[in-house]
């Protein structure tokens, strides 16, 4: 008879959803599970692939004993918050995903290494980053310049490390006169002087003692980075980072292994006016920027209609691009207009399924956000 071995949840798991999503990562591996004390343990019977548990699960702390990769990982971090671990917290994007989640469906959706994945709507850039650390190459797409920066800093400066730190000097204390020639050094900078100028005008800090303290803060995020590569032989993948518009993508049919986005939730956030301040320092001009944002349009009730027209095109290039039988997760969340809830997700259901997705799941995801509010959002599975 097959031995048994137990994994034990990290102790940061709090939710529900995050234990559904536990479960469901498990199963894909070894469907042949029991959740055993209270629901922090999980038995499984042994089948031999300990050593991919180890190296890819999200949610477990111990596999029969033995420390997870992710348990070392998330402990490399600059900052308070346990999921900003790495390059994760760079830029104060609003609306980032949770890291530990993406990587969770990377397994549910069961994408392997040296596949590719894809996120649309790539904003601050965690699935690509996430995707990265676990081996799995990657392309992010996003409308908007600043996060195609953004996200290009997270996965790109670990390459850079050593021309990124001969630099500092010079961006930071103004000494030296020479101008950096590696576009990856010149990016990280930017986005340094893109947190000061977030700092300054979202929490009256002062700009130049901001930019220090950030770019001093990155250059030790990445470091950690380039260390827990060596510590952990982690096998990065590659990532590319594209400057585009969902609506029409730029890439061959059936040619991704899987998708995991979060598009704009209808008209809930308008993503040029909150990083105006950072837009605007890039030199961009708001209103001609602004056309090409979805969920932004329009005025009025008008503005929903060109928000369901402009994601019927998006959710169409998504299945244009995925391989047959391959997954698409999109994480969204019902807004209110005028005290009325718009059921988004509903909506989101019903137009996949007309062009051709099959829907495989509808998760709740529940949390208590900023100052205690609930956020209700929902992870939804769809297989092409
Ligand atoms: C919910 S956010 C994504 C956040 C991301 N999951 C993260 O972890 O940071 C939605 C993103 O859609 C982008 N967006 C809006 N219109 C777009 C378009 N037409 N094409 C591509 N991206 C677009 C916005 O710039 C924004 O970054």
């Amino acid at each position: 008879m097959k031995e048994t071995k137990t994994l034990k949840l990290l102790d940061n798991i709090q939710f529900i959803y995050e234990l559904a999503l536990a479960r469901l990562e498990l199963q894909s591996f070894n469907p042949d599970l029991k959740v055993t004390n209270d629901f922090r343990e999980f038995e499984l019977k042994d089948d031999g692939n300990f050593e991919t548990l180890k190296r890819r699960l999200a949610y477990f702390k111990t596999i029969d004993g033995d420390y997870s990769d992710y348990y070392y990982l998330q402990k490399y971090n600059q900052t308070k918050s346990v999921n900003q671990y790495l390059t994760h917290w760079i830029y104060p994007y609003k609306g980032k995903f949770h890291p530990q989640m993406i990587r969770a469906l990377m397994n549910i959706i069961k994408i392997q290494n040296g596949e590719k994945l894809f996120d649309p709507f790539v904003g601050s850039g965690t699935a690509v980053l996430e995707a990265q650390i676990l081996g799995i190459n990657a392309i992010g797409l996003d409308i908007s310049p600043l996060c195609v920066l953004i996200s290009k800093v997270k996965t790109e400066s670990v390459d850079a490390l050593d021309e990124i730190k001969k630099y500092k000097d010079f961006y930071l204390f103004k000494k030296g006169v020479k101008e950096p020639s590696d576009e990856k050094v010149k990016n990280f900078y930017k986005v340094a002087e893109m947190m000061a100028h977030s700092d300054q005008s979202r929490r009256g800090k002062n700009f130049e003692s901001s930019f220090i303290s950030d770019a001093l803060k990155m250059i030790a995020s990445v470091e950690d980075y380039g260390n827990a590569i060596k510590k952990h032989n982690l096998k990065i993948g590659k990532t590319k980072i594209l400057e585009g518009d969902a609506r029409k993508i730029n890439l061959k049919d059936e040619s991704v292994d899987g998708i995991i986005t979060s598009p704009p939730y209808s008209i809930a956030l308008n993503y040029v006016a909150n990083d105006a301040h950072s837009l605007k320092a890039l030199g961009y001009d708001l209103e001609k920027i602004k056309e090409d944002f979805i969920g932004v349009r329009g005025t009025g009730l008008n503005k929903f209609e060109l928000y369901d027209k402009d994601m019927k095109k998006a959710y169409s290039e998504m299945y244009r691009v995925l391989k047959k039988n391959k997954y698409c997760v999109v994480v969204i969340g019902n807004v209110t207009f005028q005290g009325q809830e718009i059921n988004t997700t509903q909506s989101v259901i019903n137009c996949c399924e007309k062009i051709g997705f099959k829907t495989i799941k509808k998760m709740e995801k529940i949390i208590y956000g900023l100052y205690n509010v609930m956020q209700k959002e929902y992870i939804l599975i769809f297989q092409k």
